[in-house]
């Protein structure tokens, strides 16, 4: 065993508060970038050559030929004055890492080394995925546009899970996260003076009206074994108290488990708008645009991903979903893929100023992907 896998805590610790201390927002990590590149030169690790503008490309390579599987790491913080009180907090004020994606840059690192270290038990390769920009859902499709997909069976991942203890992952086959879609509406009615309104279309009254009727989408056209979220975020009409407005203008957003929903729903608000503004005799504009598909967990990884838990020492636990989004789940739709949640213990939950975690949870994660690829390139078979 190499020196580097000996203080392997102690390095990944360094690494994620360097990382913390300098966080970068999505398509501006250029200074993370570098210094994952320097971490990774540092202990020997092949880096492909991809033209990215941020973030990289690992790849490690088996003494036996096989397929070729990936991890994957996100690297981008959030625009949060961070409040932790840690002493490695953010210098860049206003930039934090408060989705732990510093813990997750660092722990792919950490596999990295640990893989480097174990070539003679890999059967094929692996290549680890740091990629821009999650949080703003553009950096997996970034990343893949660019190839790194390519020749690649299957990717996996993970996000640090606050409400689990240091040693748990979380497990499971199907949605594990949800699909974000976004949409505008405009109601368009006629403006006019508030105290004779027989001569105006107020758009306020059937605003009011749509935004309850949309509220019966969940409870009434779907499957009630399915979690699904409406959320209408934004109501602006008029500014003033004597006159009715000629327009109101709604935003929101829809969360749900199942692909197959989303367009449905998308359908149905559509036609609830419509429906509704015209019996009073205005217009609706309504617009749709998705955003980011389900986390979804291909079932032929459920075994592996507990086994690996276990070979490494840790407990896998069932999953719980979560309905906010993640753009892991753009790969999922070029290849098979597993998600994971990891157990770091925090007192917050993301994207709070307050977020926190442990660094035990560093080398369990390190190991667990470490394990997990060796066992995943062992099953040739669930890479067809
Ligand atoms: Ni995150």
């Amino acid at each position: 065993m190499s020196t580097t896998v000996e203080n392997l805590q102690s390095k990944l610790i360094s690494y994620r508060r360097e990382l913390h201390e300098n966080p970068e927002l999505g398509f501006k990590e250029y200074e993370t970038t570098k210094r994952i590149r320097q971490w990774l030169e540092d202990a020997g690790i092949t880096i492909l050559d991809y033209p990215l503008e941020t973030g990289l490309v690992a790849e490690i390579k088996g003494d036996q030929d096989g397929p070729t599987i990936a991890l994957r790491a996100d690297i981008d913080a959030l625009p949060i004055l961070e409040q932790s009180g840690v002493e490695f907090s953010s210098k860049n004020e206003g930039i934090m890492h408060a989705c732990g994606h510093d813990f997750h840059t660092s722990s792919m690192i950490g596999a990295a080394i640990l893989l480097q270290s174990r070539r003679s038990e890999i059967k094929g390769t692996v290549r680890i995925i740091f990629q821009p920009a999650e949080e703003i859902a553009q950096g997996a499709v970034y990343v893949a546009e660019r190839g790194v997909l390519e020749g690649v069976s299957a990717i996996f991942g993970m996000h640090n899970k606050p409400e689990l203890p240091v040693g748990t992952i979380g497990v499971r086959s199907g949605s594990l996260m949800a699909s974000v879609d976004r949409f505008e509406l405009d109601i368009i009615g006629v403006g006019g003076h508030a105290g004779i309104p027989n001569d105006a279309i107020d758009p306020i009254v059937i605003a009011s009206q749509i935004v309850s009727a949309f509220q019966s989408i969940v409870s009434r056209n779907m499957n009630p074994f399915h979690n699904i979220v409406v959320s209408v975020t934004k109501l602006q009409a008029g500014n003033t108290w004597n006159v009715i407005p000629e327009k109101a203008e709604l935003e929101g957003t829809v969360r749900t488990f199942q692909e197959e929903t989303r367009e449905v729903i998308g359908e149905r608000m559509r036609a609830l708008a419509e429906g509704i503004a015209e019996s009073f005799g205005a217009r609706a504009e309504f617009r749709w645009y998705p955003y980011l598909p389900v986390v979804d967990n291909d079932d032929r990884f459920a075994e592996i991903a507990k086994e690996a838990a276990e070979v490494a020492g840790y407990k896998a636990v069932e999953a719980e979903q979560v309905p906010a989004g993640e753009d892991f789940a753009f790969y999922q739709t070029k290849i098979p893929g597993f998600f994971v949640w990891m157990g770091v213990d925090g007192p917050k939950a993301w994207h709070h100023p307050e977020f926190k975690l442990k660094e035990e949870a560093l080398e369990v994660a390190a190991n667990y992907f470490t394990e997990l690829s060796i066992l995943a390139l062992n099953k040739p078979e669930l890479l067809k």
